[in-house]
């Protein structure tokens, strides 16, 4: 097996609805009595040309239509997990999308608890230790946000933090400073997505408005010198996710992928899948994208796997096991 699949990692951008393979969405629709817009393979397939985030979006929260018992929840989780151990993934932290499955009429406790019941046995089953992040949609209100963060709590729901997602044009940190001041005094972790469309602004908003102590993408930060400077000397982690870049066209090619200048700006950068059925690849894609077009090296793929050690929010002694 390549170094990238078996060098111990931590994936810290992943979306647990982007894991669901066009093959589990046929399964699952059959399952639940689903006729779906694009009832075959081939015809889902098709489907999967991006030309910007907004049109993945379309598609993923439409397949999210699939995902109605506890057990579907499970089932695309612990697909997840096997993919993952095969990648070299040993924690995972993982975010879902509650907004998107009350806004279908599903029940918090039937997501959260199908995706702990998976999340529960994999350590165990799979040697992956996890944590769960409620990822809120920023193009929903801060209204709408805090009501799910309250059933959140109310309901002593098993997540370490919160984040933010979907549409970030337009939808800028300063919107979500209640929620994000909220889930801080609750005790929660706070990530965010800044930087992915969005200008460098959205990522220095993200740290002065919210407190975000990790940034999910942030690669548009390398655009303001001063902003990279105090991400360098801070060691903010960011969440990369090169194959995604690419096909939601947040970059052209992924030669244009301003992954080498992050790197050799000391920037506290890490590889991610962030969509995986969505992008074409789990994280030892990513990995082997990177190395085929940038000859990345053993010391290159080693820092970035320390990295994402380094930057989860896993307990000191797991840490110091993975490192
Ligand atoms: N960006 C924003 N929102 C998302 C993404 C992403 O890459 N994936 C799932 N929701
Ligand atoms: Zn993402």
């Amino acid at each position: 097996m390549t170094i990238h699949a078996t060098l111990p990692k931590a994936e810290l951008h992943l979306h647990i609805e982007g894991t669901l393979e066009p093959e589990l969405i046929l399964e699952l629709a059959a399952r639940n009595n689903i006729t779906l817009p694009h009832p075959t393979l081939a015809e889902l397939r098709a489907q999967y040309e991006f030309t910007d985030l907004q049109s993945f979006l379309d598609l993923y929260y439409a397949n999210m239509a699939v995902l109605i018992t506890e057990a579907d929840f499970a089932d695309m989780t612990r697909a997840y997990l096997r993919r993952a151990q095969a990648a070299g993934v040993r924690h995972a932290e993982i975010m879902f999308d509650p907004q998107a499955h009350l806004g279908r009429g599903i029940p918090l406790t039937t997501a959260v608890g199908g995706i702990e019941s998976a999340l529960a046995g994999s350590e165990a089953e799979f040697g992956i230790t996890t944590g769960l992040i409620a990822a809120f949609l920023r193009d929903e209100t801060e209204e709408s946000a805090l009501a799910v963060l309250d059933e959140l709590l109310a309901a002593e729901a098993p997540i370490i933090g919160i984040g933010l997602d979907s549409a970030e044009v337009g939808n800028p940190p300063s919107k979500f400073i209640r929620l994000f001041r909220r889930a801080r005094e609750a005790g929660l972790r706070l990530v965010a997505h800044a930087g992915e469309e969005g200008d460098a602004s959205y990522v220095s908003d993200a740290l002065d408005l919210l407190g975000a102590e990790r940034i999910d993408h942030g690669i548009r930060a390398i655009e303001d010198a001063a902003l990279v400077k105090r991400l360098a000397a801070d060691q903010v982690p960011l969440t990369v996710c090169p194959l995604s870049n690419v096909r939601l066209r947040a970059v052209d090619t992924l030669a244009a992928h301003p992954l080498p200048q992050m790197l050799s700006s000391g920037l506290n950068v890490c590889v991610n899948s962030d969509d995986p059925a969505y992008f074409g690849g789990y994280v030892e894609q990513n990995f082997a994208s990177l190395v085929a077009e940038f000859g990345f090296g053993t010391d290159i793929l080693e820092r970035l796997a320390g990295n994402s050690i380094r930057s989860s929010f896993a307990a000191d002694a797991r840490k110091a096991e993975l490192l």
